[in-house]
């Protein structure tokens, strides 16, 4: 299973980057927002950081112009891959980008059989968004499950992405139902890692240590 970190901080990326956990980056217009940064500048410096997958998501809403950002981004480095809305515009755009040989992630998908649609049209990736399924009162799991029996029933190649992750229990759950890709926020790697126990039995192993009076170096 693939990890991407989803943000537009080039200090959290660089930082997960480092320690090895990182596959690749997705951003979203909200999170450009919240970086307060110009959106192509952030773009090329996430793929200076990382020669991972990146993406980054056009804002037009026709096709037409969808295409005409979405080749704008591919052009600011090898590793971008354009980000559409599961609209039937951004299937028309993700076919279009396909054929072209730009690599696409269609966004905000809620459904399986929007998934499908998204596999028909060549999408490189699907984002189907889990959090925000579970905020309305859905399980956002099932949509995973759905969209890998649907894939491997076909054999798409389109890789399940899954997005919108709040916690731990998200990334196990996708893992155990073959997600190919999570893109986990910066703050749930840190939730991933840790446990009371490790800490507790650090502590312990720590004290005892010290008082051996002995030192390693
Ligand atoms: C990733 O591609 C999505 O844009 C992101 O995971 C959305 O997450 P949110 O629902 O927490 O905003």
């Amino acid at each position: 299973m693939q990890f991407f970190v989803d943000t537009a901080d080039t200090g959290e990326i660089a930082r997960l980057q480092k320690i090895g956990l990182i596959d690749g980056v997705t951003t979203n217009p909200s999170l450009i927002m919240k970086s307060g940064r110009d959106f192509k500048e952030v773009i090329a410096e996430i793929c200076a950081i990382t020669d991972g997958p990146v993406s980054a998501e056009v804002t037009a809403t026709q096709a037409d112009k969808m295409l005409i950002e979405g080749r704008t981004l591919a052009r600011i480095a090898g590793n971008v891959v354009v980000k559409i809305p599961l609209t039937m515009a951004g299937l028309e755009a993700c076919k279009a980008f396909t054929e072209e040989g730009i690599k696409t992630n269609v966004t905000l998908c809620f459904s399986a059989n929007q998934g499908l649609l998204a596999a028909k049209a060549g999408a490189t990736y699907i984002s189907p968004f889990l959090g925000r399924l579970d905020d309305i009162g859905m399980d956002g799991m099932d949509l995973i499950e759905a969209l890998r029996v649907i894939y491997d029933n076909y054999g798409f190649e389109t890789q399940i992405l899954a997005a919108s992750i709040r916690g731990p229990k998200h990334v196990q759950e996708c893992a155990m139902l073959g997600a190919d890709v999570a893109t986990i926020p910066p703050n749930v790697f840190d939730a991933l890692v840790a446990h009371p126990l490790t800490d507790k039995g650090l502590a312990a192993f720590l004290a005892d240590w010290g008082k051996t009076g002995q030192s390693i170096t």
